[in-house]
């Protein structure tokens, strides 16, 4: 099948080079040109686990190129945008600005022969509809084919979906997705109205964000009460009713997506003039999280003469170079305007993204150890390997202080040298 990917982000990338890899021929479009060029030479400019090996294999199978042209609209059956969909820059509603600039594009290559658009980005209830009347071509259909692959294991998601919900109004682009994902188990493919698909999208990560908020707020009790968070996530995790994914208690979620898309819920709601009162307090709650541990860490610091901070983790989860909404920036801007510290940062990939965020505010280090010189107190914000054994030698021999407030639950080890503090049990504050 000829592919058009619109958008090579986080998104449209995995998506694109994973339809090359299942024999497809796809072309990956893109409005920047520095990022197209790199592409096609093999370099990838996000990091993705197993993407770079993808993406050369299939450049040398001829089954993937790329372009800043929308040329290639003319020989695809099906064109998939892929674009961003950020937070508008005036309220919490959904800017779909790159969506419409590029429906526009694909307006002007088309013809008369047949073929789906289909939505991948992130968008808000009714736009397919709005794409279909601005299109308002026969041989045209649009259909919501949202995406819920993770960033991180983007291929694993994309290889081995849970389920591809089709938003589709048309008999005819139904059987082309079918013929698209043959390969797949046909029982993955769930298909339901355009609309539907849009809001599943949407209610999908806002439950899981609410899942995070509910096991961080167990957490805070299991503070006051003296017990383990961790046997309670393992406790109702075990009820296939309930689960074990997204039990995990943390610094509160982030990334370019929980956050934006919780935010775009509670506002479609609103103009439906419904109250979407456990989105309402998720939101909330998890932006309170970010303040109390900047808070506890001030609270900690505030005794301690030109105190040192060392921090472990930039990017707002592990295996991703990302920073975008992601807690550990947001913490450590808030444990700035709190307390006058030093802070040292170190993280294994997100160092340059942070960078353009944090600026000049903070030191950074590409290896741990160094970056704990003299500090009193070591932060761990995010989930990496190589922060569950520490050699605590090194630790004890480099930092001043022998504190550790871990935020992600993440270290195995102990050392009764230091003071272990661990969210959701026993109480940092
Ligand atoms: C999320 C969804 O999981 C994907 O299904 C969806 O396709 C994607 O958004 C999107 O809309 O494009 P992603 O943003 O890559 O994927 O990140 P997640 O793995 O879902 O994690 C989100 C945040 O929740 C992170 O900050 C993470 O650390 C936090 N988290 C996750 C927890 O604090 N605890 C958990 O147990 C799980």
């Amino acid at each position: 099948m000829n592919i058009v990917i619109i958008g090579t982000g986080y998104v449209g990338l995995p998506v694109g080079i994973g339809f090359a890899e299942l024999g497809n021929k796809v072309v990956c479009v893109d409005v920047d040109e520095i990022k197209i060029n790199n592409l096609r030479n093999g370099k990838l400019t996000i990091y993705e686990n197993g993407l770079k090996e993808l993406l050369v294999k299939n450049l040398s199978k001829n089954n993937i190129c790329f372009d800043i042209s929308y040329d290639s609209i003319k020989n695809a059956d099906i064109v998939i945008v892929a674009v961003g969909t950020p937070q508008s820059d005036i309220d919490n509603s959904v800017d779909l600005n790159f969506i419409y600039s590029s429906i526009k594009e694909i307006a002007k290559k088309l013809d008369n022969s047949y073929k789906v658009i289909a939505i991948k980005s992130t968008v808000p209830i009714g736009t397919c509809d709005k794409i279909e009347s601005l299109l308002n071509n026969e041989n045209i259909d649009v259909i919501s084919l949202p995406e819920f692959l993770r960033e991180g294991y983007a291929l694993e998601d994309f290889f081995s979906p849970d389920r591809i919900v089709v938003g589709s109004n048309s008999k005819k682009a139904n059987d082309l997705i079918m013929e698209l994902y043959s390969s797949f188990n046909k029982d993955k493919l769930l298909f339901v109205d355009r609309k539907s698909a849009e809001l599943i999208k949407y209610a999908s990560n806002s439950f899981l964000a609410m899942k995070i908020h509910f096991i961080n707020e167990m957490a805070n009790l299991c503070e006051k009460a003296n017990l383990n968070i961790d046997d309670i996530s393992k406790g109702i995790g075990l009820d296939s009713r309930i689960g074990a994914k997204f039990l995990n208690p943390g610094p509160g979620y982030g990334g370019s997506c929980f956050p934006k898309d919780t935010l775009a819920l509670q506002t479609i709601a609103k103009n439906y003039g419904v109250n979407l009162s456990l989105l309402n307090a998720t939101i909330d709650g998890n932006n309170r999280r970010f303040i109390d541990i900047a808070n506890n860490v001030c609270n900690f610091v505030k005794h301690i003469k030109s105190p040192t901070l060392a921090i472990y983790g930039l990017s707002f989860k592990k295996g991703t170079d990302d920073c975008r909404y992601s807690p550990s920036i947001n913490i450590i801007l808030n444990i700035l305007k709190a307390c006058d510290l030093i802070v040292k940062v170190y993280d294994p990939l997100a160092i340059d993204n942070a960078k353009k965020i944090l600026g000049d505010k903070v030191l950074y280090f590409n290896d741990k150890y160094s970056c704990l010189k003299d500090s009193d107190l070591l932060v761990i914000l995010t989930e990496w390997e190589e922060f569950k054994y520490l050699d605590f030698d090194i630790l004890y021999n480099n930092m001043k202080g022998r504190t550790i407030y871990d935020c992600r639950n993440i270290l195995c080890t102990t050392d009764s040298r230091f003071n272990i503090f661990k969210v959701g049990s026993g109480s940092f504050s």
